[in-house]
């Protein structure tokens, strides 16, 4: 992608799955990544990974509920998310603080940080949001987590009007049903498949390609927009003949 090289970002949450194939697909387009995440032993595998890739990455611990302050930084990637799931009516306000809290305020405060940080260095710079097709549409057991995915898209579409006077992009990459920690089979549920004109699992890896398109110069004129990496899950409907 054009226009990485040099560059300073921090990939939230990527000490697993789509923020560590987020830090890595960066790492080799020649930017430098802060690796965080909550979970330290995470983070630091990640950062080995890119080393033996002969490329740069430092680790850092922290939860996206409580930062406040980065150094220099061109590049954000809110990635940081719980999928955690409940039936509607059993939804405990434990579970929808979590969620809400880490997905959509974890997205706010990160984002906040970056962008009054890349103000105060004046040349502009990249927010990418991770939401998810359960922010396009609604899921059983997602009352928290659709509606978190779905704030952010309205967060970041907020963010792309008023950080546009600061040269500050904002756009969100929306993935389907991706090989993580969290689907950890070979395939996904007969469902999904049958829903998903591609019929498979995402790679993390095709869910960084378009993260590091946003964050490139390639996507210089593109603010406000959600990238749905999801196999065609989101434009497919449930007629079968
Ligand atoms: N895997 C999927 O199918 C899928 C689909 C759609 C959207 N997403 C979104 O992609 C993102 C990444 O998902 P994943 O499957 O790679 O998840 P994952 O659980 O495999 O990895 C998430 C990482 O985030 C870290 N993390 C969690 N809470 C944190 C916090 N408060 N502060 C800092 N780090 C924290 C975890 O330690 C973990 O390393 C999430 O936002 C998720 O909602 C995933």
């Amino acid at each position: 992608m054009r226009g990485l090289g040099g560059k300073v970002a921090i990939v939230t949450g990527s000490g697993n799955g789509i923020g560590a194939a987020i830090a890595r697909r960066l790492a080799a387009d020649g930017v430098k990544v802060i690796v965080a995440d909550m979970n330290a032993e995470r983070a630091a595998s990640t950062v080995e990974e890119i080393a033996k890739a002969g490329c740069t990455a430092e680790p850092f611990a922290m939860d996206v509920r409580a930062v406040d302050a980065f150094g220099r930084l061109d590049i954000l990637v809110a990635n940081a998310g719980l999928m955690d799931r409940e039936p509607f009516l059993e939804m405990t306000d434990d579970l929808w603080d979590r969620v809400i809290g880490t997905n959509l305020y974890g997205t706010f405060i990160c984002a906040q940080a970056a962008a009054r940080q890349m103000v105060k260095q004046g040349n502009g710079g990249r927010i990418v949001t991770v939401a998810s097709n359960s922010g396009i549409f609604g899921g059983r057991g997602r009352a928290a987590y659709g509606a978190s995915k779905a704030g952010i898209i309205n967060l970041t579409q907020t963010m792309a009007i008023e950080l546009a006077e600061h040269k500050i992009l904002v756009n969100t990459v929306a993935p389907g049903p991706s090989r993580t920690r969290v689907n950890a089979g070979a395939e996904p549920s007969e469902y999904i498949r049958t829903r998903m004109p591609l019929a498979r699992y995402g790679d993390p890896s095709e869910i960084a390609a378009v993260a590091a398109f946003l964050a490139s110069d390639d996507a210089s004129f593109v603010t406000g927009h959600v990238y749905a990496a999801d196999g065609g899950f989101t434009i497919s409907g449930m007629m079968d003949n």
